[in-house]
């Protein structure tokens, strides 16, 4: 049997064991400890953290999450981790709320009620779990690929009130081991396995400022999830949402998104069409790159808080304009949605 070992964690004062074969984030959860997190894959880096004291080894990640020069200096990723001697380590971010309190990981059966897409690309995935999942809105869950035992993580767009009616929104990769199967293999009453929920970039309750959410793609699903709850929950938080897709065709969900920004303090939606405005009539649409029309439309990004959600270059991006921007930290939620495939390595 793996030894075990103790990890210390500060400035929290946190204490678990963890034994050599399993990695620190997954041992944190299944103790209730809920550590920042993002891709769990070893590419987003939001699990990066400092060893203050003692011997840890990574699995294979990205150095774009954590580059030779910081791993030299000590820092780690927490998803990849794996201790070999008991350890301290500094939690460079966390929340209070979720450390001790988030929502305990569940796996629950589903059954596929619908398969519609909804562009070119980006398909809506409804299924029913055979009982009530419990998440936050923003967060996501992992999906099994049926016939193995590796998964995706895709983030639920709808909320609470049907806790056991949930809808993905997935685009499709040619090849893809999960989306693929959306071509015609997978269908109407197909089992699949869900297992979550995952994520840190959830709506808090109890804060004020306004949201500006920031999408491209299939970015669009948690976004949907959090207006629809800021909704539900009779908000007042102005919201504005931006959403970057090619031209006015890979637009999708306009009635809906118009109708629950009905219901929402001054929202306004702004379709950001990177490569054509035509045929956007009747669109509130700019053309150009999502994080240039955020940037020339929001000169007072550090007085929100910005929900980023979508593809690793369009969250990058997005990160580096709020970092110029000198909006904290603590402001700022995101998604990048990576793929274990396009992991470089190290
Ligand atoms: C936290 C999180 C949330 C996510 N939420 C969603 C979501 O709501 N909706 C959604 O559609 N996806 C989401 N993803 C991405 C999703 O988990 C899969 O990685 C993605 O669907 C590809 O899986 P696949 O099995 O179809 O393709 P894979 O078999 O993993 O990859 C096949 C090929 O597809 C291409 N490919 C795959 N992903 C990318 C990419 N990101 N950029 C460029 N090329 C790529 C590559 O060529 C790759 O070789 C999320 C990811 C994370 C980490
Ligand atoms: S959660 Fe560890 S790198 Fe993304």
């Amino acid at each position: 049997m793996a030894d075990t070992h103790r990890i210390r964690f500060e400035p929290v004062d946190i204490e678990m064991d963890v034994t050599e074969d399993d990695k620190i984030l997954d041992a944190a959860f299944r103790q209730g400890i809920h550590l920042m997190h993002g891709c769990r894959e070893g590419q987003c880096s939001a699990c990066k953290s400092y060893v203050l004291d003692g011997d840890l080894q990574m699995e294979r990640y990205s150095t774009f999450a954590c580059n030779d020069a910081e791993v030299a200096e000590g820092y780690v990723l927490l998803c990849r981790a794996h201790a070999f001697s008991d350890c301290t380590i500094e939690l460079l971010n966390f929340d209070e709320d979720e450390l001790l309190g988030g929502i305990p990981i569940q796996t629950v059966g589903a059954r596929v009620e619908a398969i519609d897409p909804v562009t070119r690309d980006i398909v809506s995935l409804r299924l029913r779990t055979e009982r009530p999942f419990e998440f936050r809105p923003g967060q996501y869950a992992d999906i099994t690929i049926p016939g193995t035992d590796e998964h995706r993580s895709f983030s639920m767009a709808t909320t609470q009130s049907t806790p056991d009616e949930i809808e993905f929104l997935i685009k499709k990769y040619p090849g893809g081991r999960f989306s693929a199967l959306l071509d015609g293999e997978l269908v109407v009453g197909d089992e699949l396995s869900l297992t979550g929920p995952y994520g840190s970039s959830t709506l808090k309750d109890g804060h004020v400022l306004p949201v500006i959410c920031v999408a491209g793609g299939a970015g669009m699903a948690p976004i949907l999830s959090i207006l629809r709850h800021l909704r539900e929950t009779g908000s007042t938080r102005p919201v504005r949402f931006y959403y970057g897709a090619r031209t006015a065709a890979d637009l999708f969900y306009l009635d809906a998104i118009e109708e629950l920004g009905a219901d929402l303090t001054g929202f306004e939606f702004i379709a950001c069409l990177s490569e054509s405005a035509q045929g956007s009539d009747g669109l509130r649409a700019e053309e150009g790159n999502v994080t240039d029309i955020v940037e020339r439309r929001e000169p007072e990004l550090h007085r929100s808080e910005v929900y980023l959600c979508g593809p690793p270059p369009m969250v990058d991006a997005a990160l580096t304009l709020l970092e110029a921007s000198n909006v904290p930290k603590d402001q700022v939620f995101y998604d990048k949605f990576t793929s274990p495939a396009t992991t470089d390595g190290a």
